[in-house]
């Protein structure tokens, strides 16, 4: 058996599941890479700080001239996170013929076209599968099974950490804050959890998709973006009486040149095969011209599921021999383009405080409506309050509709407050 050296930067969470499978998979892995993989090096900030793994004293390292600077390591396996200095890294290790293996998103997002031309350049792999989903295939079902399809739409839950909080708040009455620290302490939360519960995690990886599949570059910060943090019980329960689930959407649709994308939690009906993927379980549901309808399911987060795909990521790289891999750059160089957020199609649901006066109701039911925006249902509680919500379900109608008819409600008198809009899916 011939032996590899490889370096790992980073061995937090998916570092320590990297670790294990090696360890725990080490005579099945190097039957089916053809290498028995001697991990050489593995950089972190704290070489004192305690680990979940025993990484061996002299194999630690602060500084990473000592693994760019080793010809005999052949693949760097960047597991840090953010994009400086793991771009920079990532970069160096590609210019010096080491092959790449990351499951950095917000890198590959938003740096991922750059990273891929030096991979070609080079002649080395670049191989990201953990940094969409987890442990599900899905970077590879896109790049290599689906490739014969047109990808039309792409729906999914592509974020364990909010995934996890609304199941929690959903199921068991928890509240955010008790649930993401929950969250954080199984491993599944960024090292700064505003990128999962903001919204960036999946939009990121939305953008990692939708390049894949659409064929072309995206500025993610072009895609609409909303996080979880503005969802409280009271949604959760109007939603339940509705028959939706509440969960964070990442939404991709092409069509007639245009790319519609948005990041947002919806209502989705709780008969929906999404509605029961819980906890830091993903799915995506992907709509190809050939294949028509697939969902693709498992952990989107934790150390083994995402250990799993960086693995198979090295695995795949030495099985194709380590000298042959000639990388045909998988991020296209042209610009897509994004649909602008006002003009794309929803129904939705909106919650609002107004005083119990007579005609109120009415009255709201008139901007709708003089908006173009036709009601599905209305709901009015509290009775005999003063002020009390009230909440609206509409049909199908334009986001610049609500948006018109949103800003006129929040100027009548009788309107103390429009407390949350969330868009209902009906998939
Ligand atoms: P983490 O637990 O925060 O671990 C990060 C590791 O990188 C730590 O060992 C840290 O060293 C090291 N590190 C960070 N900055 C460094 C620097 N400048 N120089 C040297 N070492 C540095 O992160 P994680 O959850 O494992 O996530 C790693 C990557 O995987 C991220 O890109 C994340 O988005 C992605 N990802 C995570 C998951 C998940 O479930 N957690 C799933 C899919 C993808 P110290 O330990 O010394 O601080
Ligand atoms: N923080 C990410 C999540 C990790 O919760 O989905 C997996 O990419």
């Amino acid at each position: 058996m011939q032996r590899v050296k490889i370096a790992i930067l980073g061995i937090g969470n998916v570092g320590t599941g990297v670790w294990k499978i090696l360890t725990m998979n080490k005579e099945q892995v190097s039957a089916r890479s053809g290498y028995d993989i001697e991990v050489a090096k593995v950089l972190v900030r704290d070489k004192k700080k305690k680990r979940n793994v025993e990484v061996p004293e002299e194999v630690l390292t602060d500084s990473f001239d000592d693994i760019i600077n080793d010809d005999s390591i052949k693949i760097v396996v960047e597991l840090m996170g953010g994009v400086d200095p793991a771009k920079n890294y990532m970069l160096k290790a590609i210019k010096s013929g080491k092959h790449v293996v990351t499951a950095n998103k917000f890198a590959l997002a938003t740096c991922g076209k750059e990273l891929a031309e030096a991979a070609e350049e080079f002649g080395v792999k670049l191989n990201y599968e953990a940094s969409v989903a987890g442990g599900i295939p899905i970077i590879h079902g896109i790049t290599e099974s689906l490739t014969a399809n047109k990808i039309l739409n792409i729906v999914g839950i592509i974020n364990g950490t909010t995934n996890y909080i609304l199941t929690k708040m959903t199921l068991n009455g928890m509240e955010f804050e008790d649930a993401l620290k929950e969250a954080q302490q199984k491993g599944y939360a960024e090292a700064d959890p505003t990128s999962d519960v903001e919204g960036y995690d999946a939009m990121y990886k939305i953008g990692i998709l939708s390049s894949l599949s659409f064929g072309g570059y995206i500025d993610v910060d072009s895609i609409y973006r909303e996080g979880i943090t503005s969802i409280n019980s009271i949604d959760i329960e109007y939603a339940k009486e509705f028959g939706y689930v509440i969960k964070l959407l990442a939404i991709a649709k092409q069509n007639d040149g245009l790319v519609e994308l948005r990041v947002h939690p919806a209502m989705i009906p709780a008969t929906h095969p999404l509605a029961n993927v819980n906890d830091s379980f993903n799915a995506i549901f992907i709509k190809g011209n050939a294949v028509g309808d697939l969902m693709l399911y498992g952990r989107g987060a934790g150390d083994l599921p995402t250990g799993s795909a960086v693995v198979g990521d090295i695995i795949a790289i030495l099985k194709n021999g380590l000298d042959k891999n000639v990388e045909r750059n998988t991020f296209a160089s042209c610009p897509l383009r994004i649909k602008d957020m006002e003009d794309t199609r929803c129904e939705y649901y909106i919650r609002v405080t107004a005083s119990d006066t007579p005609g109120t109701l009415g009255a709201i039911s008139n901007v709708f409506g003089g908006n173009g925006v036709s009601l599905a249902s209305v709901i009015q509680k509290g009775k005999g309050d003063v002020n009390v919500p009230l909440v609206f379900v509409t049909h199908e109608t334009l986001e610049k509709n609500i948006n018109k008819s949103i800003k006129e409600i929040k100027a009548m008198e009788s309107v103390v407050s429009v407390d949350n809009l969330i868009r209902v899916e009906n998939i």
